[in-house]
């Protein structure tokens, strides 16, 4: 699935004044690709990916999945959309901390109408994938930073959305924890040819993707390195 925005804008407004985080911003992910965003911290990457996931509402403009505008939806809708559509995966994990891993990774196969038995059963061959299959019935306190992580992936693909949104998803693990979860998430997208953007503060990931963005001031993304494929 392709991913664009058009005339896309952000404000946030404050008591008095109002913080233009994007402004004006239309691009193209292609699907089947990985792209790196990066810039430095409070620029709004954070706020794009939230965007493009539908997670937040643009001020203005267009966010389109192939030819549709996810913006024009009901909030009803829009979280339908996004259970079928998109993976998100953040820097600290948002797993459930009462719930097992196996059932943390079914939770979005469940919510989405899925029967439990096949959920679970769905979710157990992704937690396989991930190298979790002797940790299935650990809550998330029992796992490390790193398994953690590998959860949070899990869960973000189960259902195999079209899109994966990370932000920052290793930044919270050690050097080599993180490149083992890394490797993974560029595996998984490159099995499941879904579309990953990832926000990063790391130069080993960013290279690691098949494009790289640079946000500047005002929301624009500037190429850093495009894959022809890929931007
Ligand atoms: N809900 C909000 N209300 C007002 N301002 C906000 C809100 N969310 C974010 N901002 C502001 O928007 C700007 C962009 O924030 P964002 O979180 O997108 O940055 P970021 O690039 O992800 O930074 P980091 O690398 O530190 O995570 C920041 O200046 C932030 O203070
Ligand atoms: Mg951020």
């Amino acid at each position: 699935m392709k991913i664009s925005t058009r005339n896309l804008t952000k404000t946030y407004q404050d008591a008095d004044r109002q913080l233009k985080v994007i402004h004006d911003l239309s691009i193209d992910f292609p699907e089947d690709c990985s792209i790196a965003v990066v810039g430095r911290s409070g620029i709004g990457k954070s706020t794009l990916l939230h965007l493009l996931g539908g997670l937040d509402r643009p001020s203005s403009g267009e966010i389109l999945y192939d030819e549709q505008n996810i913006a024009a939806l009901s909030n009803d809708a829009l979280s339908e959309f996004r259970g079928r559509n998109v993976g998100f995966i953040f820097q600290f994990h948002h797993l459930l901390p009462e719930f097992s891993a196996l059932e943390n990774v079914a939770m979005p196969l469940i919510i989405l109408g899925t029967p439990e038995a096949q959920a679970l059963e769905q979710a157990r061959a992704v937690l396989d994938r991930v190298g979790l299959s002797e940790r299935l019935e650990h809550v998330p306190g029992k796992l490390s930073g790193g398994e953690q992580q590998r959860v949070a992936i899990a869960r973000a693909v189960v259902a195999q959305p079209r899109i994966i949104l990370a932000d920052e998803p290793t930044g919270n693990l050690d050097l080599s924890t993180a490149r083992d979860a890394q490797q993974l998430l560029l595996e998984i997208n490159r099995e499941l040819h879904n579309t990953l953007i990832v926000v990063t503060h790391s130069a080993e990931l960013a290279n690691a993707m098949d494009s790289v963005v640079e946000m500047q001031p005002g929301g624009g993304l500037t190429i850093q390195r495009a894959n022809r494929t890929s931007l």
